[in-house]
This record gives C-alpha cells, structure tokens and sequence, in this order.
C-alpha cells in the first residue's frame, strides 16, 4: 500500500507547518483565515458562508465568498434559506455557519441583536428559547452540498436563558455527527465582553466570556 503522502510531500508539509492555539483571543476574521489554511487538505476554492449577514468575516480577504443570508437587507449574494439550500451536490469545499444565537433580545436596546445577529425571530417556548432545533436541517443541507473531505466550521455560543443553561455546542455537534459529520476540533474564542441581560442582578453562573469555533470534515478521518 502506498504512503498517504511521498516522503518528499511530508517534509514540505512540515516545513509550512503552522500550530494552530486551541484558544483565539482575536478578530474572527483573522481566524477564519489561518483555519482555511490549517484544517482543508487543498487550497480552497468555493467557499460558502450560510449566515453571511453583513459579511464581518471577510474583511479584507482576496478569497471569493458566496455569502447566503435569509435577510435580504445584508444584500448577500444569494437570498435563501441555509436549511433548504440552492446549491447543488457536493459543489463547496468548505461552508462556514455563524447562527443566531441570543434567542430573545431582553431589555438591553443598546446592542442591536435585530440587524447584527439575525433575530428576524424570536425562539419560542416550545423550542426551549434555543436555536438548536435549527441545526438538524442546517448540517443535512452542509452535508449535501460539500464535497468529500470538505470542512464545516461553526461559531457558536452557549447561553442562559430564563435561569437554563442551553447546552448550544453541544446540541450542534450531536446534529452534525447524527448527519454524518466527523467532529475534528475545538477552538474556544475569547469574547470582548460576556453578555449580560440587564435584568439580572446575581446570577449563579458564570458569565459566558467565550464561545467556540467547532471544526467538522466529510469524512471517516480527521487527520
Ligand atoms: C449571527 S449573524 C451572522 C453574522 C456574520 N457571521 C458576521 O460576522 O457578519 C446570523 C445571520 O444568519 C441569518 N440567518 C438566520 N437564519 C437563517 C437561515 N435559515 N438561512 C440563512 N440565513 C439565516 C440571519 O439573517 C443573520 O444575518
């Protein structure tokens, strides 16, 4: 059986070799970046972000991103539904996802959670106040449209609501690894500020001042 990689090929890939921190404390742009170039086997070149709204992580970047927004007002270069999507099979390498992530906005009117993260809708009761029975659609669709060995990666953040702790990264990766997916990766980012409900004046637990970049791959193996 032959080698995966020719000693010569292995050698190269060593020398390039850049580590990646399990814990970012920058811009998700930058980010985003040195993930493109860590976690794909091949240099990208169709690349989907499924909640692109005002296209924050691609700023400044020479790659070319097609943004999908459910909100026609971010102007994404395709309106539509990332749980119904109007892709073909298998035609991305990588699909990048950000979902909204505060159910309800709260008494905070400061922060415009409206326009920035996509609260066109609230979470209802049923739903828990959670987001996460989004993500079983969602990651069928991710997986429809990747390509073998494509990447997915996630931002996503956990987050109490009504006194409940919801359990966000966990409930992705369940729905991810029950499509397919092969969880490969974990990177906490450090938040600027945790989010706090003005509402609250003790709470007994701890304020969320991170959240998590998950690293997904089509594929039996990781590495
Ligand atoms: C947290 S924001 C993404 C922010 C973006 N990553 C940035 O940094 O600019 C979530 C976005 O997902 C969009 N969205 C929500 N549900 C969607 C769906 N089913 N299909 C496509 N987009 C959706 C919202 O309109 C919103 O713009």
């Amino acid at each position: 059986m032959q080698p995966a990689l020719w000693p010569e090929h292995e050698s190269k890939r060593s020398e390039q070799y850049k580590p990646l921190p399990s814990v970012w404390d920058g811009e998700d742009a930058e980010l985003i970046e040195r993930m493109l170039t860590f976690y794909p086997r091949e240099r990208p070149r169709r690349i989907l972000d499924a909640t692109v709204n005002g296209g924050r992580f691609w700023r400044g970047t020479k790659r070319n991103i097609v943004g999908l927004d459910i909100a026609r007002l971010h102007r994404p270069s395709v309106v539509g539904d990332n749980t119904q999507m109007p892709f073909a099979d298998r035609c991305f390498e990588v699909v990048v996802y950000d979902p909204p992530h505060v159910p309800n906005q709260g008494e905070d009117k400061q922060k415009d959670f409206h326009t920035r993260f996509g609260l066109g809708q609230r979470s209802q009761k049923e739903n828990g106040y959670s987001f996460s029975h989004l993500y079983p659609p969602f990651v069928r669709e991710a997986y429809r449209v990747l390509k073998p060995e494509g990447i997915l990666l996630c931002k996503i953040t956990d987050y109490i609501h009504d006194h409940q702790y919801q359990w966000a990264h966990v409930d992705l990766i369940q729905a991810a690894t029950g499509a397919g997916f092969r969880a490969c990766d974990c990177i906490i980012k450090i938040r600027k500020g945790p989010i706090i409900d003005p509402k609250w004046k003790v709470a007994h637990h701890s304020r969320r001042q991170h959240c998590y970049w998950l690293v997904f791959r089509k594929s039996d193996k990781c590495e």
